[in-house]
């Protein structure tokens, strides 16, 4: 099988916004505790920060992430969280049916996010709250002093402001599951009044309104407009929420679902200039896909008995194939990087993540690890508009499907250019020939393949190297074209210089 990609340096889709490589940690499962802090555990640090968990993060370089819910903000109250630790309250937690023990909050989350070296992407609670207590929560977050609220971190040991500066405004606020969820005029009216309040307290902040929990809602982009017509002017960005699995276990399907990725991006591009038009605005609203990932335990109930702390929920274990569609979708997210700025892998740890740990035990890295490292270190710069050529094939829902998913990133300050690209093909090879002569002469630096001869292998604690990068592809450059074997059902990461 053969396939082809030319890619010029003028072709240029967009700047990567660093964003595009966020993710998502929530207040479910063992994301926080036992996930990123574990007092008590042979690495945690004097604050009870997991630092196995911190270095697995800190090698993602996630520039972002988003905090605290998901559906556990909806009945958060941040007061909750704050001060001293021992006067916390124990507090039946309702989106998850848990006892949150608030151990961790707003401020112990920017610690962490500090030593992690990401931004933290704060989202406010428009489930059983309003605009009280988001504006009060940017007082406290972002105001310097002299305030009641801004005086009240200082005296918790805060002295500088955190400065958050992307919020999102309530999450997934269309949901029937959602603590307060709401229809989209009593959700637009209350994000706009919100937005515009927060804003007064500090003007610098972004704003994110929440979009469809996804496609597949029957409200869906009703949803949207809606929306958009009650707060186009007040927010910056609006959210897009899209999960995937193969629980019908048909891996062509399933790695063809990026497409679904693609088409759902360009229905809410489509309807967020549709509202551009209509309200002859000269501002082009981007999107922020903060929710997405491959999820195969979607669906499944909640904690089955009520009110444990943090138990063990949604501990998806990855196989390729998985990771094979992660790489899909990262390429997708790029190939709309002039309108997706903000993206969100959710979620990072634990909890439907790409790292594991086991409380008290050690951390391992599951397949889908890879494809989001190698995509956040090496996908920065200017994305490229490939021209490709590949055979096709159809599934069960898709038609057309190219075996061939495949993109190229421009570093223009580090003079590098990353090809990043999946072969679909589940039984065989596929020739990929890459024409590069825009950039004049080129060399390999390195070939990464993620492969293995068992599209179901996963890395488990008891074997966490099952399925690993390797340096073995085969890939040469030869006057201006680039050529490498991508084995069957392979992520790959070309980079050039
Ligand atoms: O990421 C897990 C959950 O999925 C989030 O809490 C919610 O927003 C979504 O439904």
């Amino acid at each position: 099988l053969k396939s082809t990609m030319l890619i010029d340096k003028h072709f240029k889709i967009a700047e990567v916004d660093p964003r595009l490589y966020g993710s998502f940690i929530e207040h479910l499962g063992r994301a926080v505790y036992g996930g990123i802090y574990e007092p008590g555990h042979p690495t945690a640090d004097e604050n009870g920060f997991r630092r196995d968990a911190l270095e697995a993060i800190q090698a993602l370089n996630v520039p972002i992430i988003r905090y605290p819910g998901g559906n556990f903000v909806s009945g958060y109250n941040w007061e909750d969280g704050v001060g001293p630790k021992e006067e916390r309250k124990r507090l039946l937690e309702l989106a998850w049916w848990t006892t949150e023990t608030n151990e961790v909050g707003t401020n112990e989350f920017a610690d962490w996010a500090k030593l992690v070296g990401s931004e933290v992407m704060m989202a406010v609670n428009l489930g059983t709250r309003g605009v009280d207590a988001a504006r009060n929560l940017v007082e406290y977050c972002n105001h310097p002093s002299g305030s009641y609220y801004s005086d009240l971190r200082i005296s918790h040991g805060y002295k500088e402001p955190h400065k958050f500066k992307t919020w999102c405004l309530g999450n997934e606020m269309d949901g029937p599951w959602q603590i307060g969820a709401k229809t989209a005029v009593e959700y637009g009216r209350l994000a706009n009044e919100t937005a515009k309040v927060m804003r007064w307290v500090d003007p610098s902040i972004e704003l994110v309104a929440c979009g469809s929990s996804s496609s597949g809602m029957s409200t869906f982009a009703d949803w949207e407009a809606t929306v958009l017509d009650l707060t186009y002017d007040q927010v910056d960005y609006l959210s897009l929420h899209t999960y995937y699995n193969n629980n019908e276990n048909n891996s062509e399907n399933f790695l063809a679902k990026s497409l679904d990725m693609d088409q759902f991006i360009y229905s809410v591009t489509a309807i967020a200039d549709y509202m551009k038009a209509k309200k002859r605005s000269k501002k082009k609203l981007m999107l922020s896909l903060d929710e997405w990932n491959v999820w195969n335990s979607i669906g499944t109930s909640r904690a089955e008995e009520r009110w444990h702390i943090a138990p063990p929920e949604f501990e998806d274990v990855y196989t390729l194939e998985d990771a094979l569609a992660v790489g899909c979708f990262v390429i997708t997210l790029l190939k709309h990087a002039d309108r997706v700025k903000i993206a969100c892998l959710a979620q990072l740890i634990n909890v439907i993540a790409p790292i594991m740990t086991e409380n008290g035990g050690p951390l391992w890295l599951q397949t889908t690890y890879f494809p989001y490292k190698h995509a956040s270190l090496y996908g920065r710069g200017t994305v490229l508009q490939p021209i490709t050529s590949s055979p096709k094939y159809d599934s069960k829902d898709f038609t057309d499907v190219p075996y061939l998913e495949a993109i190229s990133v421009h570093n223009e300050e580090q003079g590098e250019i990353t090809i990043f690209a999946v072969n679909r093909h589940l039984k065989e090879a596929l020739d990929l020939d890459v024409d590069v002569r825009s950039f004049g002469a080129v060399s390999i630096i390195e070939y990464v393949v993620l492969e293995h001869d068992d599209i179901k292998a996963a890395n488990t604690k008891a074997r966490p190297n099952q399925v690993l990068p390797h340096n073995n592809g085969t890939a040469k450059v030869d006057g201006g074209q680039v050529s490498a074997v991508l084995g069957k059902a392979s992520w790959n990461m070309i980079r050039l210089k």
